[in-house]
This record gives C-alpha cells, structure tokens and sequence, in this order.
C-alpha cells in the first residue's frame, strides 16, 4: 500500500480497568472499503469510537494522512474530514429531513466528494420525497440512511460506519449496500463494522476479523469467502 489513508498501529483501548482492544493494527487505503467484522463484543464499536476520538487510546497510534490524531478531540478529528455514522441513529427528531441536511454543511474538502442537499438527495430517492418529514417520523432505514446523509454533509475523506445493516429489512439492506458501493465509486474511503458477511461481502475489498479485541484475520474479502474455516473460528455464532 501507497501511503495509508488511516494507519492504526498497536491501539490499545481499556474502559476503566477492563482492556478491551490488544495491540490492534489496521490500514486503509484511498478509495478502499475496509470491513471490520466481528461478533458482538468483539470490539468493533470500540475500535471506531477509539479512531474518531470518542475514547482514549492507552497505547498504540492512529494517522490520518500521516499525522497522529490519537490525543485529538471527537470534533477536531471530525474537521480533518473523518465522517463517523453510530450504531444509535443520532438525526434530530424534531428537525426536517432538508433542516437535518442543513445543519450539517460544511465547506467542500479538497480531495474529498463534495455534497450538497441535491446531491444527497439524488443518492438517497427515499429521502428527497420525505424531505419536509421530521425526522422522529420516520422508519428505522430511512433514519439510518438520514444520518448517514448528514454526515456526508462534512465533506468526509473517510466514513466510518458502525455496524450499518444492522436493524434493517432485507430490501433495505440491499439499498444499503448499493449506496456504499456509490460512495465508493465517488472515491470516498469507507470503514464500517459488521457481523453480517454477506453484506460485508457486497460492499468491501478487504477484511479483518477482530476477536476479543484482537485482529485474528486480514485479507482479501474474496479470500475470507473462500476461507470456511476462519468464518467458522471467527464469525459464525
Ligand atoms: N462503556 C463501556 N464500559 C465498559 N465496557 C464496555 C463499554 N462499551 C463496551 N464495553 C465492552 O467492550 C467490549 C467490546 O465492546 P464493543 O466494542 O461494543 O463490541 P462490538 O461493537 O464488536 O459489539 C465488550 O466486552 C463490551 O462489553
Ligand atoms: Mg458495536
């Protein structure tokens, strides 16, 4: 790999006295969809928050573009243009689809695809017909393509998306899937955590399995396909 979009290097991450994430290593490259797939409690969800500066590594580095940003604040590392999706739908329910879209926007980012509210809605159909809707009315998929919307407000060089099929009916896992595969195809770098492979499976170049907060396997995503024993030690339940 060229230089590395995201580098994580022997992240260590405890709560408390609980060590949850050992010597973790990641790299992503641009315009590459990396799948971080683990069982519950793994240590997926930890793993983001750690990179977007919600938690404090103990140890270990994380570098944007070559810089370290662990010891950074949650917002400064939102400015470098590091989108963060959370497994809670955070849209504000009161606000309208479009006032949503709105209280996001940021200045375009060089490098990064830029986003208006018509491109948005261009992306997302669903969302353009409900665009005066409050967000608190409306179903938990449209809530999740909401925020995802809206972070893409921030102009993100990488998008981080925390477990991002989870909750939703098969159709809209599919459209799920199609709408990553588009901001890949706009050259966005995308990081998503996911116990489901055959979503994982439709959106992602490569994957690392994480296990009790270690990374047990990386790869090809092709390769883990083929590789029924580490789905089996790994993944399945
Ligand atoms: N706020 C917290 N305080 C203490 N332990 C936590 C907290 N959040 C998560 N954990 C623990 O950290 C481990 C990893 O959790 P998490 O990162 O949420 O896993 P995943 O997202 O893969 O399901 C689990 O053992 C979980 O119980
Ligand atoms: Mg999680």
């Amino acid at each position: 790999m060229a230089q590395a979009l995201l580098e994580v290097e022997k992240l260590n991450v405890a709560y408390g006295r609980a060590h949850v994430l050992f010597d973790l290593d990641l790299a992503l490259g641009r315009g590459e969809v990396l799948a971080l797939l683990g069982r519950n409690g793994a240590g997926k969800s930890t793993t983001l928050k750690a990179i977007i500066g919600l938690l404090r590594a103990q140890s270990g580095a994380i570098r944007f573009e070559g810089a370290r940003i662990d010891g950074a604040a949650a917002h400064a590392v939102a400015r470098l243009g590091i989108g963060y999706v959370p497994e809670d739908r955070r849209i504000f329910a009161e606000l309208t689809v479009a006032e949503n879209l709105d209280v996001a926007r940021q200045k375009p980012r060089p490098g990064a695809p830029y986003w208006t509210p018509e491109a948005l809605y261009a992306l997302f159909p669903n969302l353009a017909e409900m665009r005066r809707r409050p967000g608190g009315r409306m179903s938990g998929g449209e809530q999740q393509m909401l925020t995802i919307a809206r972070t893409l407000m921030g102009n993100p060089l990488l998008l981080l998306l925390d477990e991002p099929s989870e909750g939703l009916a098969p159709k809209i896992v599919e459209a799920m899937a199609d709408t990553i595969l588009r901001l890949k195809a706009e050259g966005l770098t995308v990081l998503l955590s996911e116990q489901n492979l055959h979503f994982a499976a439709r959106v992602a170049d490569r994957a690392a399995i994480i296990e009790k907060g270690r990374i047990r396997y990386g790869g090809t995503m092709a390769a883990l396909i083929a590789d029924e024993a580490a789905q089996h030690a790994y993944l399945s339940a």
